[in-house]
């Protein structure tokens, strides 16, 4: 069955919509050589986001850009080892030229060429000579090429919060900046999703990246966008939804964009020819049961003290300080609430750096609602 939403994945083409004035935005900076920095929740759209970036200066071959994952790096050697064959293997047209390319810019690594199965994929590894990678000679790299092959270069990190797990995370940024911040022909677009942490490190004075470049929220994409194209792809496969629970869908997940995807799928398996109410609880209610086992585990790792104020808020609560909140709902005293809050910031389970706090994720605040609570939805 060909399901017509896509979701847990990076979306490209006509399943990627609208942010047109982010696309404008990112393409001129790297265009440009401007640094960008590239901030929102966890599946707002920042991986896809910048994939259509690169895909739409494809065809520039002066401009090469190199996409780093870091996802899985949790050590130096692993950031450097990610980063420095990226580079080389980005930045060669063919395979061929990784060898080479190894011995003209890198002196402390011997480099290897291995065919993997399934599909007999060329893999670049690198055997370091000395224990201790010099982090200055990997990541100079993209301007060593940049400038030998005479292009631009920019280079993209992805999942940058991952830095954090490093053992000395602020001396990992000060070798980069050092570094970068010389760099004429090559720019860097750093993205990833732990927004306190990511913002604190890209704006406090003290730290390595401060004013390193254009930093960027990425926001949610608005409801008549997300309206247009639930109620199309709905038409493409041959059923009907109706503008208004086109966008109930949007409103029950607060716009997130993995969620409205997932939910209107969810409401697209339940429906035979057209959605109604029904259809769409019982999308929701699908959407929850897939979710609730990672969401016990969330809940698991909170204090009662954290859960009494996560109930608070769900009942409208927004004045923590007062002796009515904190008596009513056991949270002790008011200097405990700053702590609470702290905490479920780092656990990333409320935002408080808009105005407006929020749960950050909006199907969990759903589930914690209905099923942990046992409250009626909001
Ligand atoms: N521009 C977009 N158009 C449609 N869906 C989107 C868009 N951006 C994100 N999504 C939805 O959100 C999901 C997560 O996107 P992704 O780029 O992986 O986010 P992030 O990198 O911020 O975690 C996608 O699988 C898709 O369902
Ligand atoms: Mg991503």
């Amino acid at each position: 069955m060909n399901l017509p939403f896509e979701f847990g994945h990076i979306v490209t083409g006509n399943d990627f919509i609208n942010r047109k004035v982010e696309l404008e935005k990112l393409k001129i900076n790297f265009e440009s050589g401007v640094n960008t920095m590239l901030i929102s929740p966890r599946r707002w759209g920042k991986s896809s986001l910048v994939k259509q970036v690169i895909s739409s200066l494809q065809s520039r071959k002066d401009l090469v850009i190199c996409y780093i994952d870091l996802f899985a790096v949790r050590t130096e050697e692993e950031l450097l080892n990610l980063f420095a064959k990226e580079v080389i293997k980005q930045t060669s047209s063919k395979w061929e030229d990784w060898v080479e390319s190894v011995k003209a810019f890198i002196k402390n690594a011997a480099p290897k060429v291995a065919f993997g199965a399934p599909d007999m994929q060329a893999e670049l590894e690198l055997a370091w000579h000395s224990k201790k990678i010099d982090p200055i000679e990997i990541f100079q790299l993209p301007e060593a090429i940049a400038k030998k092959k005479k292009i631009k270069i920019v280079v993209c990190i992805d999942e940058f919060q991952n830095i954090a797990w490093l053992s000395d995370p602020v001396a990992a940024q000060k070798q980069m900046r050092s570094v970068w911040q010389n760099h004429q022909s090559t720019s860097y677009c750093l993205f990833g999703s732990k927004k306190s942490w990511l913002t604190d490190i890209f704006t406090s004075y003290s730290m390595p990246f401060y004013r390193f470049g254009d930093l960027m929220y990425l926001e949610k994409i608005s409801s008549t966008h997300w309206e247009k194209y639930i109620i199309q792809q709905f038409e493409r496969t041959g059923k009907k939804i109706s503008s208004e629970l086109a966008l109930k869908i949007t409103s029950l997940v607060q716009l997130h964009p993995q969620y409205v995807q997932q939910l209107a799928q969810k409401v697209w398996i339940c429906t035979d020819k057209e959605v109604t109410t029904e259809a769409l609880d019982h999308g929701v209610e699908e959407l929850l049961n897939t979710m609730s086992i990672a969401y016990q585990r969330d809940v698991e790792l909170l204090t009662s003290t954290q859960l009494n104020f996560l109930r608070a808020f769900i009942a409208g609560v927004r004045e923590f300080n007062s002796a009515e909140t904190l008596s009513s709902y056991h949270l002790g005293s008011s200097s405990n609430i700053v702590r609470i809050k702290k905490a479920l910031e780092q656990k990333e389970i409320m935002d408080f750096f808009n105005k407006e706090p929020a749960f950050v994720d909006p199907v969990f605040q759903l589930w914690i609602t209905k099923k942990f609570f046992k409250l009626s939805s909001p």
